[in-house]
C-alpha cells in the first residue's frame, strides 16, 4: 500500500509517496520553499504542485504546523493567522480531488519515529520534540499518541518557550550550539518537572548535531537524537492517512 505523505514546515513543504508497510520512500521526495506569505491560497498551491508532480490519485496525508482537530487548524503560531479555523483537510481535498487527512506535523514525525525508527523500545512515556522554526512536541503513552500537546508553547521565563530556544532563535541571536543547548536544557528541565518522561527523542535539524551538545543536557530521562531525521514528518503523515481514511 502506498500513500503520499506531505510535511508542511516553516521553511519547506516536502512530499513523497510512502510504502506504508516499511516506511520507505517509493520515489525521491520533492521540496518547495514555504511561500513567504503562508496563507491558505499560496500553501494550497504548493500542496497541489506536489500532488500533481507525482500524478497522485490515491490518499494523501499532510503534517501541518498547528493544532489540528478533525482536519481543522485551531492555531497559527508560525503560519499566516488566516489559517485559524480553516478546514485544512477539506481545502486540500477540494483543490486536488484526492482524499486528504491532516494532523499536527510533530505528531506525524513522532508516529513515524516510534514505528520505524530505532530509538523507541517500549518505554512508557515518550516525548518526541522537533526543533525548527518552532518547537513541535508529540507525547506517547505506551505507544499511543496523545495528539496536539503543543508543549513548545509552555511558558518559560515569562514567554513562549519556542521564542526562547527554537532553532530559529538560535540563528536569529547567533548563538553557538552550546549556548543554544544551555537554553534548551532549561526547557527540558521544565518539561521534565511537569511530565517525567522515560525517553525524550530530539528531532528536527539540530538532532543531526546532537553529539556536539548533548553533554549540556542534565535531565534524568534518557535523551536520544531521532533516527529518521528530516523525513519522519512525511512518513508519519502517510501512516496517519492510511489509518484514518479507510
Ligand atoms: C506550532 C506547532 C508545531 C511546531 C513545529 C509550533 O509553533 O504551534 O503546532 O508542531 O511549531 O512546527
Amino acid at each position: 500500500m502506498e500513500v503520499l505523505g506531505i510535511d508542511i514546515g516553516g521553511s519547506g513543504i516536502k512530499g513523497a509517496p510512502i510504502n506504508i508497510e516499511n516506511g520507505s520512500f517509493v520515489a525521491e521526495r520533492v521540496r518547495f520553499d514555504t511561500p513567504e506569505i503562508s496563507n491558505s491560497e499560496n500553501m494550497a498551491h504548493v500542496v497541489k504542485q506536489i500532488i500533481t508532480y507525482f500524478n497522485w490519485k490515491g490518499p494523501v496525508g499532510v503534517g501541518f504546523p498547528a493544532i489540528v482537530r478533525n482536519g481543522v487548524a485551531k492555531t497559527a503560531a508560525n503560519i499566516d493567522k488566516s489559517w485559524k479555523e480553516t478546514n485544512v483537510a477539506e481545502l486540500f481535498s477540494s483543490i486536488s480531488g484526492n482524499k486528504v487527512a491532516v494532523l499536527n506535523d510533530a505528531d506525524a514525525a513522532g508516529l513515524a519515529e516510534l514505528r520505524f525508527g530505532d530509538t523507541y523500545h517500549n518505554e512508557d512515556l515518550v516525548l518526541f520534540l522537533t526543533v525548527g522554526t518552532g518547537i513541535g512536541t508529540a507525547l506517547f503513552y505506551k505507544g499511543a499518541l496523545l495528539p496536539n500537546m503543543e508543549l513548545g508553547h509552555l511558558e518559560l521565563f515569562g514567554k513562549d518557550a519556542e521564542l526562547y530556544c527554537s532553532d530559529a532563535v538560535r540563528k536569529q541571536k547567533n548563538l553557538s550550539r552550546t549556548e543554544w543547548a544551555v537554553r534548551f536544557n532549561d526547557y527540558l528541565m521544565h518539561v521534565e518537572k511537569l511530565l517525567s518522561p522515560d525517553l525524550i527523542i530530539l528531532g528536527g535539524g539540530s538532532s543531526k548535531k546532537f553529539y556536539k551538545f548533548n553533554e549540556v543536557f542534565s535531565v534524568n530521562a534518557k535523551i536520544l537524537p531521532a533516527s529518521l531525521l528530516n523525513n519522519a514528518g512525511i512518513v508519519g503523515a502517510a501512516m496517519y492517512a492510511h489509518e484514518n481514511l479507510g
